[in-house]
Formats: C-alpha cells, sequence, structure tokens
C-alpha cells in the first residue's frame, strides 16, 4: 500500500522508526515532514497527508505528534478523513474493521515504538468489515455534506 506519513517535532523519533516499520512491511511510504527537532505546528503536516488521503494519491496516512491529540483533530477537518486516535492494539484493529478509518494517529509522548509496532501492524493488516458498518460510516460522511 502506500502511505503517507507526518509528524510534528513531538513525532520525530517515533515517525523514524513506524516508516521503518513500513517499509520492512513492503508498503511505500510518502514521508511529509517534518524532519528536524525544531518547533512546528501540527496542522501544517496533517493537512497535507490529509489532503493526499483523501485525493487517492496515498491509500492510507500516519500522523505522530506528541500526544496523537491535536494531529488528529486538524486532519479530521479535512472532509473525507476519519483519523482515528489508536494507543492500543484493539482500538486499532477495530478503526479500521468497523470505522474505515484512514488515518492512524498516535502520540510520541504517550507510547513507545514496541507498542507502536503492533499497533501499525494490526492497522495495516485490518479491512474494514462493511455490512453494518458501512451504513454507520455513510452516516458519518452525510454530516460533512
Ligand atoms: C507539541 O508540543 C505538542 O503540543 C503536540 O505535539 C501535540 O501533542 C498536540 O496535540
Amino acid at each position: 500500500m502506500k502511505v503517507a506519513i507526518g509528524c510534528d517535532h513531538g513525532g520525530l523519533n517515533l515517525k523514524a522508526s513506524v516508516k521503518e516499520l513500513l517499509n520492512a512491511l513492503g508498503h511505500e511510504v510518502e514521508d511529509f515532514g517534518c524532519h528536524t527537532a525544531d518547533s512546528c505546528d501540527y496542522p501544517d503536516i496533517a493537512v497535507p497527508v490529509a489532503n493526499a488521503v483523501v485525493s487517492g494519491q496515498v491509500d492510507r496516512g500516519i500522523l505522530i505528534c506528541g500526544t496523537g491529540i491535536g494531529i488528529g483533530i486538524a486532519a479530521n477537518k479535512i472532509k473525507g478523513v476519519r483519523a482515528a486516535l489508536c494507543h492500543d492494539s484493539f482500538s486499532a484493529k477495530y478503526s479500521r474493521a468497523h470505522n474505515d478509518a484512514n488515518i492512524l494517529t498516535m502520540g510520541e509522548r504517550v507510547i513507545g515504538p514496541g507498542l507502536a509496532k503492533d499497533i501499525v501492524t494490526i492497522w495495516m493488516a485490518t479491512d474494514f468489515e462493511g455490512g453494518r458498518h458501512e451504513r454507520r460510516v455513510e452516516k458519518i460522511k452525510a454530516l460533512e455534506k
């Protein structure tokens, strides 16, 4: 799959390990920054990643900041984005299976790289179940009209 990845300064180290994992899993990664530890503003990264996802330029996105919260709030302002903050593997699985989340967000200051690796592996491998969940996701999409 093609995956857009991005972070602010609070997620720089975790982005590097997630990128390595995605490459090892055989995914194609497009890195939207940031690339240094200098302080930056997470909406400036969230929006280009979100646009890459909703335009179909990539299949999915992964966004990382200190908490995973701000960058996810910003991404969810873009029409078509369903960004899910996941700090456990159960949420990661069901954000895909039931919510068809197209962006995963995590906080480097919240979880370690080992758990993040499990979360990303499960999130990337889980398909949307559709069925009754399709109807619910369609109702979310209707809210954007
Ligand atoms: C940056 O200090 C921090 O506020 C940011 O990474 C994130 O946690 C915001 O939600």
